[in-house]
């Protein structure tokens, strides 16, 4: 009889900017709340890592509603950064987190930059294992118009400022709302970031002819879900192409096949954020998705499959 070799089980484990993960998927921020409500209804410690909403110095309410509408395969949103400030974050937040074996990235926003560095010193004692600077969010108002990730020099500046206040790793979210994200991208590197989350969500509107009203109160929102996917997938190779650091791919994941999509683009790791409000599941899915995709195709270590793209000889 001849007896046939066991397989050893794929390694899916990687290292994120010096941060150790069981998984690449990771829960993108802002969709994922402090992991409370998701806790129940999912194992936290199967996650590759947890993304917190992001947080700013002082609590915000958000904008007025309405602030969600649904669009063709995919939502507007319109939140506004609503969080419950640092120090309560802090007190109240993080003790549940912690009570946890998953790998915490804090994601903070300010409106200056000495906003960013007041957050990374606030969060440089407590027991997190990196920090993620939101420099991208479309629904604040920003006193120069424009978000720092849509200004390659005001990008530098805020993040080689936070490099010098934190020893944690620093991983930048950066806006598709840009003309060329991969120039963006080695800014980051430049001024000593550790990482790279793309894409944070597209600006867009929707009008109910009805009324001739905006659906959303702000007028404008960000775009996520499966209608960015190729889009962030394009993304992801291109910003792969320009950086060394690593790069967590996020928009539009739903099932193992998009996250294998980001994955196979460039990214390390992966994030969900419109598929948890589909389906809690889904990073669970995914993770399982994965690993079938492996076994079924003798991978044996995930990391040989980022950046693996294949592209036919002559083309770009
Ligand atoms: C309701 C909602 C709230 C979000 N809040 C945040 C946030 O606080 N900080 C942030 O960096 N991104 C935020 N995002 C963006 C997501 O993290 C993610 O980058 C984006 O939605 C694309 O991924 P997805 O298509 O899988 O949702 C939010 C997205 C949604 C839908």
């Amino acid at each position: 009889m001849i007896r046939k070799a066991k397989q050893k089980p794929p390694n899916l484990t990687i290292d994120l900017a010096g941060i150790s993960l069981r998984n690449p998927v990771m829960v993108a921020s802002g969709t994922f709340g402090y992991g409370e409500e998701y806790a129940e209804l999912i194992d936290l410690n199967r996650l590759g890592a947890i993304v917190t909403k992001t947080i700013t110095l002082k609590p915000r309410l958000g904008n007025e509603p309405p602030r969600i509408v649904e669009t063709a395969s995919g939502i507007l949103n319109s939140i506004g950064l609503q969080n419950v400030g640092i120090n309560a974050f802090i007190d109240e937040k993080l003790p549940f987190l912690r009570e946890y074996d998953v790998p915490l990235i804090v994601s903070i926003a300010g409106e200056t930059p000495d906003e960013y560095v007041e957050l990374a010193k606030t969060l440089r004692e407590e027991k997190i294992e990196g920090l993620e600077l939101n420099l991208s969010c479309p629904n604040i108002k920003y006193d120069r118009k424009l978000m720092f990730a849509q200004d390659p020099k005001a990008t530098h500046r805020v993040v080689s400022r936070v490099r010098k206040a934190t020893n944690l790793p620093l991983i930048v979210k950066l806006s598709p709302n840009v003309t060329d994200i991969a120039f963006i991208a080695k800014m980051c590197e430049e001024a000593g970031a550790d990482g790279i989350s793309l894409i944070n969500t597209f600006v867009g509107m929707a009008i109910d002819v009805e009324s001739g009203e905006p659906m959303l109160h702000q007028i404008t929102g960000g775009l996520s879900g499966p209608a960015i996917k190729p889009i962030a997938v394009r993304m992801v190779y291109e910003v792969h192409k320009s950086v060394e650091i690593p790069i967590i791919g996020m928009g539009g994941i739903i099932t193992a096949g998009d996250a294998l999509e980001f994955i196979i683009a460039g990214a390390k790791a992966v994030a969900i954020g419109t598929g948890n409000f589909v389906d809690p599941r889904a990073p669970i899915k995914v993770i399982d998705g994965i690993r079938e995709h492996m076994i079924k195709n003798k991978i044996k270590d995930i990391k040989s499959m980022v950046g693996s793209l294949k592209c036919p000889k002559g083309s770009l």
